[in-house]
């Protein structure tokens, strides 16, 4: 068979086709978790009694008053749990807890026959709390000495020695927000148990495995007794990753003690206030440069707010550790990472995961160092790229450094970077009260996951007597068009027109022992996967379709057709070079049933070639790396720090596409995203000492603004890199799901540089993140004052 990069010259890969449910998806016919529940008979709806108070013991409870309530079936409370009282992979996630850790934490399920019922249920449950002191800013945890889990440090070489040889040594500190995922489909589970016992869960979840894993533990069943099917997410961007596992245990605890089918699905206010967001962290850093402006040595200490549970903090934390260098040489290094414990929600995985946290802060501290050293932060960042042959601080040779120089010198010349680098200048001279920043902010990305053993995938291929083919594997669709890209794999694969496959929900009980759908490594492992599977069965019917042909090819003078020489072809099956021999893949699957070939067959693969050292920070974790570069243009009032994204031009690097328009798709998106999290997202908590200490303030689309459609550039130009095979992948492909979110940094790069026009050049311009208007407002506002007292001193 060919390698796993090679493409046919015809085949579905590569075609630019639109979502496999788009036109479902715009006419509201396309069916979620929680748009089965109805179909069932008896059933029932969850609602949870939160906690108001960020920290507290649970004195007493008492359930008898919400059995009064018409409606309500049961409460379920700790002591309802047969199996382990933990929703976490971690252990440290009690799903029924005694001591409540953050405000709005569910301390009890109410079900009953309706949703009204179930709440007011929910409201009638008596609970006694003696309140606790809690811990909510990073600032607060980091003095009371409040962390959790494994801390870690990245180094390499000798930093002390490094900052020797520079000639500019510079510090600083950065804390930067979270975000809320806000994908349109909250939380959601629905758990039935047939008659043998058999535990069957719907889960709007990223880790279909993982939530099977969590709900037998909780019933202490074996994995075997529960099955676990997604169909399909209205958006995850990690957020549905692990947080989804103690739903699903709830609804399938009810649906095991009520007989009844249970329906557990947030309201809006309720995923917010009960799931973790992107982890916040603050940084202090020294940084040294040398004469020449290249990074000599960077030493820093990275603390993560982890919330009240660890779930995925390491390993967020340890990316972002690795990719602290981002497409940048370092060569002498020593970060230290640590998660704090405060009484918030569990942050958790967010599109990049740690990555875009560890990025923004060596490009928070070039644009801020690039005027102390005499440079346009463009031309400090362009001199400090990855040459081919340099290594990661982790060890890993960047493979392809060469290409970070590509995008960026192609983005630059087709955004037209140099001549409007001038006209900014222009107009910000002739406009005293609006200014315009420019900025170019590159990506690299690793691909893979950092834990080695979760780079693994199955598939299970079917191919029916009539030639249609069904494909199931263990990656779940959230939007990010992975089932699409499996369909063109599939048919690419076994040669069938796109029209002859179907894809099946993602099932526990069709591909087990699944690993996340996350990492962006979902195309990659199960792309792998599928096409290992129609490899096997492509083999076997090449050995039938042999035979089959060989008596046709005498009649141009061969002796036969090799199994070898079998070519398989948009639904046509011939020798080698002679299509007018052909007959059709149905006519081969016929004759290969008859002779008793088997015709479906299970796939797996695993990336080779990675290792890693999670204790020391060590090894060759990602299988390659993404690129990118961004260019965005800024308009900034200076009245108010309003402003307009002006244009935006994208370039980056997903190998050869295995679909472009979803590709494309994902670029824009994360891009959009990723400008939400940097300039308007802003997480607020109570931290007063008032009675609401610990709730979260923005808990509804009326005071968490996110980007729509008037936040997307006024000018959007989206490119990906063109002939760029990747070896190695499936089809040529690289990974496009999370990196273009990082893109976005270009955009707050923009914003400094236009707030440092408002005063005079040379000086360190600060910028908070988010850059909300606000800060925006205040960055501008201390570049004013720097020029003021500039002009005071010359007078
Ligand atoms: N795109 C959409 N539309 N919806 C999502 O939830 N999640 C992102 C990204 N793109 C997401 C998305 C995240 S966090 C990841 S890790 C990848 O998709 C996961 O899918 P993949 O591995 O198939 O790229
Ligand atoms: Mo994505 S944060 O890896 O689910």
């Amino acid at each position: 068979m060919s390698s796993l990069h090679e493409r046919p010259t015809h085949g579905a890969v590569g075609e630019a086709i639109p979502h496999e449910s788009a036109a479902l998806h715009v006419t509201g016919q396309a069916l979620y978790t929680d748009d089965l529940g109805g179909r069932l008979g008896g059933l029932l709806h969850a609602w949870p009694v939160q906690a108001p108070h960020a920290h507290a013991r649970i004195l007493a409870m008492e359930t008898a008053p919400a059995l009064t309530i018409p409606g309500v079936v049961r409460v379920l409370t700790a002591a309802d749990v047969p199996g382990e009282n933990d929703s976490g992979v971690k252990h440290d996630e009690p799903l029924f807890p005694s001591e409540v850790m953050f405000y709005g934490q569910a301390v009890a399920w109410v079900l009953a026959d309706t949703l009204d019922a179930a709440h007011l249920g929910a409201g009638a449950v008596r609970v006694e709390y003696g309140p606790l002191p809690a811990l909510l800013t990073l600032t607060e945890a980091i003095e009371a000495c409040s962390f959790q889990g494994n801390a870690s440090t990245l180094r390499r070489g000798d930093v002390a020695q490094g900052f020797a040889e520079a000639a500019h040594v510079f510090e600083g500190e950065f804390e930067f927000g979270g975000q809320e995922h806000f994908y349109l489909e909250t939380n959601v589970a629905l758990a039935q148990v047939d008659e043998a016992g058999q535990v069957f869960v719907q889960s709007s979840t990223q880790h279909p495995t993982e939530t099977q894993e969590i709900v037998a533990h909780v019933l202490g069943l074996a994995s075997n007794a529960v099955t676990v099917q997604c169909l399909r997410m209205g958006g995850g961007f990690g957020g549905k990753e692990m947080q989804p596992h103690g739903f699903a245990a709830v609804a399938a605890l009810g649906a095991t003690l009520t007989g009844r089918p249970v329906r557990l699905r947030l309201n809006r206010t309720q995923d917010l206030t009960l799931t973790g967001k992107r982890h916040p962290f603050h940084a202090v850093w020294k940084v040294g440069f040398g004469e020449d402006g290249k990074l000599r040595a960077l030493q820093a200490t990275l603390t993560s707010d982890g919330g009240w549970s660890l779930d995925l903090s390491e390993p967020v934390l340890a990316r972002a550790l690795c990719h602290v260098d981002n497409a940048y040489y370092l060569p002498h290094v020593e970060v230290h990472g640590r998660v704090a414990k405060t009484n918030k929600t569990s942050q958790t995985a967010f599109r990049g995961f740690g990555g875009p946290q560890g990025m923004l802060i060596i490009e928070d501290i070039l644009g801020r160092c690039a005027p102390l050293l005499g440079l346009e932060a463009h031309d400090l960042r362009r001199l400090n790229f990855y040459q081919e042959g340099e290594a990661t601080p982790y060890g890993q040779p960047v493979r392809h450094a060469a290409r970070i120089a590509e995008v960026w010198d192609t983005l630059l010349e087709r955004s037209d970077f140099v001549a409007r680098h001038a006209d900014i200048r222009a107009f910000n001279a002739a406009h005293p009260h609006r200014k315009r920043g420019l900025a170019v902010t590159p990506v690299k990305f690793g691909i893979s996951f950092n834990f080695t053993s979760y780079n693994q995938a199955g598939a299970l291929v079917h191919v029916y007597k009539d030639g249609s083919v069904l494909i199931n594997h263990g990656g779940t669709e959230m939007g990010q068009g992975l089932h699409t890209k499996m369909l063109q794999v599939a048919a690419t694969a076994l040669g069938v027109p796109l029209s002859c496959v179907r894809l099946a929900p993602t099932r526990t009980d069709k591909v087990p022992n699944t690993s996340a759908t996350a990492a962006s490594s979902g195309a990659d492992l199960n792309g792998g996967a599928v096409k290992d599977a129609c490899d096997q069965i492509k083999t076997r019917l090449a050995e039938v379709a042999a035979g089959s042909l060989g008596t046709r090819s005498v009649k141009v003078g061969a002796l036969g057709v090799h199994p070898d020489d079998v070519r398989f072809e948009n639904g046509r099956v011939f020798p080698v070079g002679h299509p007018e021999l052909g007959m059709d893949f149905r006519e081969v699957v016929h004759d290969a049933y008859h002779l008793r070939t088997q015709l479906w067959a299970a796939g797996f693969y695993r990336t080779p070639g990675l290792h890693w050292d999670r204790v020391n920070l060590r090894g060759e974790p990602f299988k390659y790396f993404s690129y990118g570069a961004s260019v965005s243009e800024v308009e900034v009032d200076g009245f108010t720090g309003a402003y307009t994204l002006r244009r935006a031009d994208l370039l980056h690097d997903v190998g050869d596409s295995l679909s472009p328009l979803i590709d494309i798709g994902q670029v824009e998106g994360g891009f959009v995203q990723g400008a939400g999290w940097l300039t308007l997202e802003d997480l607020r908590w109570d931290t007063s000492d008032g009675p609401n200490r610990g709730r979260l303030a923005t808990q509804a689309a009326s005071t968490y603004k996110l980007p729509s459609f008037s936040e997307m550039p006024e000018v959007f130009n989206v490119a990906l890199l063109e002939r760029a095979t990747e070896t190695g992948v499936v089809y040529g492909s690289k990974a496009v799901g999370e990196p273009p979110l990082m893109l976005a940094i270009s955009v707050r790069e923009a914003l400094r540089q236009a707030a440092a026009a408002f005063g005079p050049g040379g000086r360190e311009q600060l910028l908070a993140s988010p850059a909300t208007p606000e800060a925006v407002y205040w960055a501008l506002d201390a570049a004013r004052t720097a020029a003021q007292t500039a002009v005071a001193a010359d007078d």
